[in-house]
């Protein structure tokens, strides 16, 4: 497969509507409203990343945020790659560069959740903390019959940490504002 050129940066507000049609091209994820997606984009884009390809479109996005009762945390929401991009690294350098811009306001630890058979979001993550050294703890934080009503897979939390500071963090991550080919 040819690679191609994308570049990662903090959303911004007008990323809001392109992220709503990103995530309705990415089953199985959840749609949100525009209005939610314009939320993450401006008051939680301190804790998320956009991708842009060459031509400025969204074709990746990590939405994120820091539980309030564990600041020391980054709980990623959900994870977009275009198809037309995958298989290339991006979802891996979206996340690291993530880890990497919120470890220097003090965050060491990073949980998710992920529906048992997901795959690929469980390959994704499994190299992410393999790249960060550090090993995930996994327990049902929503459950199908208790949460979901029947209607949604269980979602299992993943909580792994702690990593190194931001220094130590540098090399591993593609760096936000670069290009790569
Ligand atoms: C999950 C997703 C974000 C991965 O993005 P991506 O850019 O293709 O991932 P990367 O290229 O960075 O791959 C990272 C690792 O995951 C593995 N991986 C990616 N997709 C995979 C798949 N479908 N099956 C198995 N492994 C997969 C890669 O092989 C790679 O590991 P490796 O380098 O050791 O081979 C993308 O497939 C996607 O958007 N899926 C739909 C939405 C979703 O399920 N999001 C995750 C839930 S929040």
């Amino acid at each position: 497969m040819s690679s191609k050129t994308f570049s990662l940066r903090q959303p911004r507000a007008t990323d809001g509507y392109a992220l709503n049609q990103l995530v309705e091209r990415c089953p199985p994820l959840d749609t949100n409203s525009v209005y939610c997606n314009l939320l993450q984009c401006t008051d939680f884009a301190a804790t998320s990343i956009a991708a842009e390809n060459s031509e400025g479109e969204l074709v990746g996005f990590i939405s994120g945020y820091r539980p309030p009762a564990r600041p020391d945390t980054l709980f990623v929401w959900q994870v977009a790659v275009d198809s037309r991009m995958r298989g290339q690294g991006l979802g891996l350098s979206m996340l690291l560069g993530l880890v990497q811009r919120t470890a220097v306001d003090g965050v060491r630890w990073l949980e998710t959740t992920i529906s048992p058979g997901n795959g690929a979001s469980e390959a994704l993550f499994a190299k992410a903390f393999r790249r960060l050294g550090v090993e995930a703890r996994t327990q049902v934080l929503f459950n199908r019959a208790t949460h979901f009503q029947g209607q949604h897979d269980d979602e299992v939390l993943y909580r792994a940490g702690p990593f190194a500071p931001s220094a130590q963090l540098a090399h591993f991550a593609h760096s936000e504002n670069q290009e790569t080919a």
